[in-house]
């Protein structure tokens, strides 16, 4: 009998503009448009593969080894759901097909990085298990539409599905068909752009992305400030800095959008800390090096954890690892080996 299997692959994204609140937790549809630059190397990804088999009595996933509940209803459910409507509906439009949809699909997953740590697993995760089930079912969807379903399961999966400059635009209708994600450039408009990832912890976060950004919508005042005033201008003064490559003003508007990110999880009730003493070292030395320099060569963001991500342009690389390697020594001051392990990935390969 035949086998029915696909691997499929995705690297993170780490937003320049960050996604944090949802005006609707079912769909996740975001409170504010996004956007986020994919690493595109081989340091920090997913790779998962899907089997369908008639001998399958239900949908099981592992996640690096251990088995994770795949709950009806829940996203994972979602989104396997979605696509095996698709799956069904070319099933009954051409009768030559292999009716694959009637069978449950075992998915085994492995991130080749820390989990839950703030380093964007989920997008990787999910636009993994995406891009996987519809190659199983060999799926003729675009990206973009396929970026609808990643989107049910983690709102930040949307974009890992495009490589280079992606936006998610928040979209305006109920029923969530116009949230999705679209390149604002390409990685080959902009190759000079490299970022260099700082693992100042690996642990598993305190608090999970979904609950601290349904916390801050429920108490931050702040937040309704961000969402209207600021985010919309700096979307397109972002894009427009991409389009020009003009390196000063997105590293300008990157940090002080993870500022304002950081500032808004401050602004809940209570508080989220994604930062921590290492993290605020880390902002302190790129804001020296861009005074010494006397313009942005290095822009900073985090995203929920406390690991750094430092977008900088290739001719600087050399400086930026000097600089952060004399100030954060990795053997003196770092026993576990992975933290503090910088990796240059560049964007793209
Ligand atoms: P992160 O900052 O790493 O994105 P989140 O709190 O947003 O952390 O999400 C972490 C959760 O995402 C995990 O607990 C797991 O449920 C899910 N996840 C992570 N990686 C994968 C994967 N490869 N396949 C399926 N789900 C994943
Ligand atoms: C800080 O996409 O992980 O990384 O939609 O609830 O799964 P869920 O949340 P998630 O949130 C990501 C938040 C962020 C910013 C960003 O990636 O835009
Ligand atoms: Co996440």
């Amino acid at each position: 009998m035949a086998t029915y299997q696909a691997t499929a692959s995705a690297p993170v994204n780490i937003a320049c503009i960050k996604y944090w609140g949802k005006r609707n937790t079912k769909l996740i549809l975001p409170t504010n448009s996004s956007l986020s630059v994919t690493l595109d190397q081989d340091h920090l990804r997913s790779t998962t593969s899907s089997r369908a088999d008639a001998s399958f009595e239900k949908d099981r996933l592992w996640l690096n080894g251990k088995e994770e509940e795949i709950e009806r209803d829940g996203r994972l459910w979602v989104c396997i759901d979605a696509l095996r409507k698709w799956r069904q509906e070319m099933e009954q439009a051409d009768s030559g097909l292999d009716k694959i949809s009637a069978y449950h699909v075992h998915f085994a997953s492995h991130n080749n990085f820390p989990t839950a740590a703030g380093l964007a697993s989920s997008a990787s995760g999910l636009a993994a298990l995406v891009a996987s089930l519809s190659h199983l079912y060999s799926l003729p969807q675009t990206p973009s539409q396929l970026s609808l379903v990643a989107r049910q399961g983690s709102g930040s999966a949307c974009r890992s599905l495009f490589g280079g400059y992606v936006a998610w635009r928040m979209g305006e209708k109920e029923d969530g068909s116009d949230s999705l994600a679209e390149e604002v450039a390409s990685r080959e408009h902009w190759p000079e752009m490299h970022a260099l990832i700082c693992v100042v912890s690996d642990a598993k976060k305190g608090t999970s992305s979904t609950s601290g950004m349904q916390r801050t919508v429920q108490t931050s005042p702040l937040l309704q400030h961000r969402i209207k005033e600021v985010v919309p201008g700096r979307m397109d003064d972002i894009s427009k800095a991409i389009r020009e490559k003009d390196f000063e003003s997105f590293a300008k508007i990157t940090m002080r959008d993870s500022n304002s990110f950081h500032a808004v999880c401050l602004d809940t009730e209570p508080p989220i800390f994604y930062l921590n003493d290492v993290s605020r070292s880390v902002i302190a030395v790129v804001e020296e090096l861009n005074r010494a320099a006397g313009k942005p060569i290095a822009a900073y963001t985090f995203d929920a954890g406390p690991n750094a991500v430092i977008y900088t342009l290739e001719e600087n690389m050399p400086k930026v690892l000097n600089l952060i390697n004399r100030f954060f020594p990795q053997e003196a001051s770092f026993a576990n080996p992975f933290k503090m392990d910088w990796q240059s990935a560049q964007v793209p390969e």
